[in-house]
């Protein structure tokens, strides 16, 4: 079991940022901080605000108040594409894909603009070996994909599902941000996607992943921070031991209740 990195610096960090939709407050002052190579657990039940805070860190969102920083400047993100410019790849719970396109163009979709400041321009070279660099992962992931030129509307859930996985991966430049990831895949899938992401990790990408799955999360990540209507209750370790600790979190049992009495809001 790795440790956290909380000793490495901080990549992403997020202060007292508040969304709201009309009379909706999505989130009410959160903040996290993600650091170099970490894996973060993001977790809460339905409507806790989990995709709306990973949408304003990805730039589909812009936030009310509060402040997002990337190693350690203020940011402010129009777009996702924009986000993606700084090394910020998401998989949405949501719009993983677009499915009257086919693989490849889901593969450079809002790209061309977005790529020149991190990765610079995005030549026909470049394509290729991004290209190439996403069938590695779509290989290893051990998804086959018979036609990348087919509409991706045609294939399984579980399918696109993994387009949208292995191009995260294959462009990953700072950090790599899934909802839900593997609701839609097999258990070998799921393993691989699992596999993947501590690799990336240990490539000093940092991860923050949104999952309902406690044994996936405890498997996986370092640390686990968790949401509930719309506010941080707590974030620890993500070690078994503490599985119960991070139910009661999630639900909003007493004992979270008297865990944050005790310790105070998570720093
Ligand atoms: N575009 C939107 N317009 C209006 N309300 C929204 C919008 N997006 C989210 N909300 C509301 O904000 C709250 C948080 O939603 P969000 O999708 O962030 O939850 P979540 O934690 O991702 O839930 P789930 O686990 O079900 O995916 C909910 O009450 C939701 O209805
Ligand atoms: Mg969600």
């Amino acid at each position: 079991m790795i440790t956290t990195n909380t000793d490495r610096p901080a990549v992403l960090e997020v202060r007292d940022v508040s969304k709201s939709f009309g009379s909706v407050v999505a989130l009410e002052r959160v903040s996290l901080t993600l650091h170099k190579g970490e894996i973060l657990g993001l977790l809460g039940d339905n409507g806790a605000g989990k995709s709306t805070l990973i949408k304003a860190l990805s730039g589909v969102h812009s936030v009310d108040s509060g402040e997002i920083r990337l190693d350690g400047k203020v940011v402010n993100f129009q777009s996702s594409a924009d986000a993606r410019s700084h090394g910020i790849e998401t998989v949405f719970q949501d719009l993983a894909v677009f499915d009257n396109l086919n693989v490849i163009e889901n593969i450079f979709i809002g790209r061309e603009e977005s790529y020149g400041r991190f990765l610079g321009p995005l030549s026909f070279l470049n394509r290729r070996k991004m290209v190439e660099q996403w069938k590695r992962y779509t290989e290893v992931l051990e998804v086959r994909i018979k036609d990348p030129y087919q509409p991706i509307g045609l294939m399984s859930g579980g399918q696109r599902q993994a387009v949208a996985i292995a191009r995260s991966f294959a462009f990953a430049g700072r950090i790599v941000i899934l909802d839900e990831p593997t609701a839609a895949l097999g258990l070998r899938e799921k393993r691989n996607v699992r596999r993947m992401i501590r690799r990336l990790a240990e490539q000093d990408i940092s991860v923050i992943l949104i999952s309902h799955n406690i044994q996936e999360v405890l498997e996986v990540c370092d640390r686990a921070t968790v949401l509930r209507q719309g506010r941080n209750v707590g974030e620890c370790e993500a070690i078994p031991e503490l599985q119960e600790h991070i139910v009661s979190m999630i639900v909003g049992a007493s004992a979270a209740a008297r865990h944050m009495d005790h310790r105070g809001p998570a720093q």
